[in-house]
């Protein structure tokens, strides 16, 4: 898979999306992520890229040129699956869109700044919304790099067993149960008996029995889904 980001500020991506889980993906070809500074596609001798917004008020709008020169310099080199625009007034963002968006070949992100982009790039270019949920940052960088940290770990071979997308929290609607390492005993406190039975089986129905108690406990909201 192959992300095309597009930012002000592609200093905030380059090191969540540069580590750990994300570096490795790339390192096995099989995430290509390219940032692209807006700045350089802006106007003139300083290279704007925002201006007062039409009607007044407060805040600076990205303009349309530096954007749209930018999208169509990709899309002149390949097809895109997807142009995404970071806003808080997007679909809220969830594990299956996730999934969805794994399964794709190419994507294009824009991150919003300022007051937000003018309305004819999304109108012309954008063909989904995402926010990350219902509070407002000061630009969509962080939240691309949610949405690129999601995507980038479902792409097949990225994790291994151990790291199994398919026992997280929300694949299955439930929540993920609680997990223990050693030492058996910490201050007191002792690892739940049946996870030191060596029986598999009924291990993992404990699982399943503490995943439904504990998403019925704090996210009674899944289960009605
Ligand atoms: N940009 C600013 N706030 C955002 C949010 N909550 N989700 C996505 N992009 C954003």
């Amino acid at each position: 898979m192959r992300i095309d980001i597009i930012t002000v500020l592609p200093e905030l991506l380059s090191s969540p999306l540069g580590h750990s889980i994300m570096q490795r993906a790339q390192d096995k070809g099989l995430l290509e992520i390219h940032l692209h500074n807006l700045r350089d596609y802006g106007l003139g001798k300083h290279k704007q890229v925002d201006d007062y917004q039409y009607g007044g008020g407060a805040g600076m709008v990205m303009m349309c040129e530096p954007i749209s020169n930018c999208i169509e310099g990709l899309q002149a080199q390949r097809a895109y699956d997807e142009i995404i625009f970071m806003t808080p007034d997007g679909q809220t963002f969830k594990q299956g869109l996730a999934n969805h968006l794994s399964l794709k070949d190419n994507l294009i992100i824009l991150c919003g700044h300022y007051k937000g982009v003018d309305e004819r790039i999304r109108k012309k270019y954008i063909t989904m919304e995402i926010s990350i949920g219902d509070y407002v940052l000061s630009g969509g960088e962080l939240a691309a790099a949610v949405l690129v940290d999601s995507i980038g770990r479902l792409i097949p071979g990225v994790l291994n067993d151990e790291t199994s997308a398919l026992f997280d929290s929300f694949q299955d609607q439930l929540l993920a149960p609680p997990v223990y390492t050693r030492p058996e005993n910490f201050e007191g406190m002792s690892v739940p008996e049946i996870l030191l039975s060596g029986h598999q089986a009924k291990i993992e129905e404990w699982r399943h029995t503490m995943s439904m108690n504990r998403t019925r406990e704090r996210r009674p909201d899944l289960l009605e889904e």
